[in-house]
């Protein structure tokens, strides 16, 4: 293996340990972090993916409340519950898994959290902010990816970023924060003809699709770092990326694993999220 490994479980480690201390400053202020999730209906992966934030938030001091509705809720109760949600002092951040049942309209519901406790970094504000370069809450796998690069040293400024996929979740906003740190940055996607012309251009290439053995090594630049999202399943059933790692790691200068690589940090900036929103909470208390 030519690629130095890019080891998200330390890393993400690195920053929880970072908020630990956060997390005890505000306590000395009185302030204990909370987080309100909502979970409507019965859908596996969304119960699995709810089970482990509030598992993270329990180990780092963040009070977490799960609101789990029939997937029968309306969406106007719904509504109801996060603008009760909205004005709780003790609640920072609210989240609402999706997706949502079809009756439920995703865009209403995300307008109507608060965008001072939007710590998915979904709301329209937090989007207009971070592509005009203020500080918000990003979403979190991206800036869970800027994290990750940061720990590293890698340098940003110059570099062209290519991205694999333009979902409002990741490709997206990925996309933004790079460019936020001057890099020059290409979008791949669905109906992107001759995708390796423009993957082997990559300084740095994120991939965040959805196929296994979408990246090969030749389709990469030598030395590239690269960031791996996809998290599918191979035909042996088995936990995979979106890259070739066997492959690419003999090509590549830094490279994520899979499992191991970005997941682990997703959740961490859900928790940073969190706490920067009980921060600026207090600061603004302090400042009347
Ligand atoms: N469903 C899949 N990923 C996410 C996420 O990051 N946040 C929320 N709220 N729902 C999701």
């Amino acid at each position: 293996m030519s690629a130095e490994l890019i080891d998200g479980r330390l890393i993400a480690n690195y920053y929880r340990e970072q908020l630990k201390k956060t997390i005890h400053e505000l306590k000395t202020e009185d302030v204990i972090p909370g987080l309100a999730v909502i979970l409507v209906g019965d859908n596996h992966a969304s119960g699995t993916y709810v089970r482990m934030k509030r598992k993270a938030c329990g180990e780092l001091g963040i009070h977490s409340e799960l609101y789990h509705y029939e997937e029968s809720l309306t969406q106007d109760e719904l509504v109801l519950k996060i603008e009760e949600l909205n004005g709780r002092d003790d609640i920072h951040g609210i989240l609402v898994q999706l997706p949502l049942p079809q009756h439920i309209n995703p865009i209403t519901i995300i307008e109507t959290i608060s965008p001072s406790k939007d710590v998915d970094g979904f709301h329209p504000v937090s989007i207009g902010k971070m592509v005009t370069n203020q500080d918000t809450f990003y979403s979190c796998t991206p800036l869970g990816i800027m994290k990750m690069l940061e720990y590293e040293n890698v340098d940003i400024k110059g570099k062209h970023v290519v991205i694999l996929g333009r979902s409002n979740i990741v490709g997206k906003p990925a996309g933004h924060l790079f460019l936020n740190r001057d890099a020059t940055v290409t979008y791949c996607h669905s109906q992107t003809t001759n995708l390796s012309e423009y993957t082997k251009k990559a300084d740095i290439l994120v991939s965040a699709v959805g196929k296994p053995d979408l990246i090969r090594a030749e389709d990469v630049k030598q030395g590239a770092v690269v960031i791996d999202v996809g998290m599918n399943r191979n035909a042996e059933g088995k936990l995979c990326g979106d890259v070739n790692f066997h492959e690419v790691k003999e090509v590549a200068g830094k490279i994520t694993p899979v499992p191991g690589g970005v997941g682990p940090m997703t959740i961490t900036m859900l928790l940073y999220n969190t706490v920067k929103s009980a921060r600026w909470q207090l600061v603004n208390r302090q400042n009347g």
